[in-house]
């Protein structure tokens, strides 16, 4: 007994994966938007032992975000309407930036633009800060006031912004993609053409909650994007089918609050994931989503999280 825990302990498991140029020390991310830029969780946690921080989502100017009421909690899920409040670029990178720079962990800073010009110049101003290891491009967010149509809902927009973002950075450019299309892959590989190096997936999916007594929607803004754990059937769903057509790694995410969930969506083709709604309710779901599937790896003997990777057994009496 005592020969076998020392030889289980003594296993080395390799949890590093590489998404883009870029080499993180494990597959376990945080979600855009649901951890801020580190600093609310730093005395929570220990960030260092992230596979990466990834921040919420900048813009160039600030922003306020959505009138309030902007989250309410539905069955199994979480419904919000943010809107992208953050105080700008220029405030990220004096205030922001500086704490991220001290981590030894990979930094991936999201980024929104108005427009193309704005999604090229906050490419550029992040592509000079050797402090930030990856972009990733924030096409896909629900909650944008005036915006009847996301660009991840059309390939030839996607294409375009992906494209500008490319020839701005020759850091590790990611793309987060929406659930509110009809096809993402056809999404996916406009992504992939544009010269993209990592597909994230998935942004919140549209929802709508009604307050019966006051007979009006419980968000200010009527609508909202929905996450936890009612989504992760969804995004299983969309990793699977990205992850066969097209070869992009991809961040898998979507309703992961368990080491069961990460592995699952590690099964269905994600190199990496992120947990999101789950730093709410438990701020270590993330660490200890790391140590458990280490310890998964030692149980099932497995040396690499790598050989993990797309390999759910898929019966072969259907097509898909
Ligand atoms: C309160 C809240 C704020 C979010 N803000 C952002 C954001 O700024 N940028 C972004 O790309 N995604 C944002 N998201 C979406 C998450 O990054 C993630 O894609 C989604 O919540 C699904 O993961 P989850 O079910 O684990 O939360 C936000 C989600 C929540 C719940």
């Amino acid at each position: 007994m005592i020969q076998r825990v020392f030889r289980d302990l003594t296993i080395m498991v390799n949890l590093s994966v590489n998404i883009g140029k870029l080499k993180l020390n494990n597959p376990v991310l945080v979600c855009s938007g649901t951890f801020g830029c580190g600093e609310e969780f730093k005395d929570l946690i220990d960030l260092n032992k992230l596979g990466a921080v990834v921040t919420k989502t900048i813009t160039l100017n600030s922003s306020r975000g959505n009138p309030m009421p902007r989250t309410i909690e539905t069955p199994c899920g979480l419904l919000n309407s943010i809107g992208l409040e953050n105080k700008g670029i220029d405030d990220f990178l004096k205030h922001k930036l500086p704490l991220l720079n001290k981590l030894k962990t990979a930094v991936i800073v999201s980024i929104a633009g108005e427009s193309q010009q704005e999604f090229e110049t906050l490419a550029g101003a992040l592509d000079r800060q050797a402090a930030v290891d990856a972009i990733e491009l924030n096409i896909s967010c629900p909650n944008i006031r005036g915006k009847t149509k996301l660009i991840a809902q059309d390939s030839k927009a996607t294409y375009r912004i992906v494209r500008a973002a490319r020839k701005q950075t020759k850091k590790t450019l990611i793309t987060k993609l929406s659930p509110n299309v009809t096809d993402i892959v056809e999404i996916a590989r406009a992504a992939y053409e544009a010269g993209c190096d990592v597909l994230s997936l998935i942004n919140t999916v549209y929802g709508m909650s009604v307050d019966l007594n006051r007979r009006k929607p419980h968000l200010a803004s009527k609508f909202g994007g929905l996450s936890g754990p009612a989504i992760k059937p969804i995004a299983l769903y969309m990793v699977y089918q990205v992850a066969k057509a097209v070869r992009l790694p991809i961040i898998g995410m979507g309703g992961i609050m368990t080491v069961q969930d990460a592995l699952e969506f590690i099964l269905t083709g994600a190199t990496a994931v992120a947990v999101g709604t789950a730093n709410f309710i438990n701020p270590k779901a993330s660490i200890e989503i790391i140590q458990g599937i280490k310890q998964y790896l030692i149980k099932h003997k497995i040396k690499d999280i790598k050989s993990l990777t797309g390999t759910l057994k898929i019966c072969n009496t259907r097509s898909n």
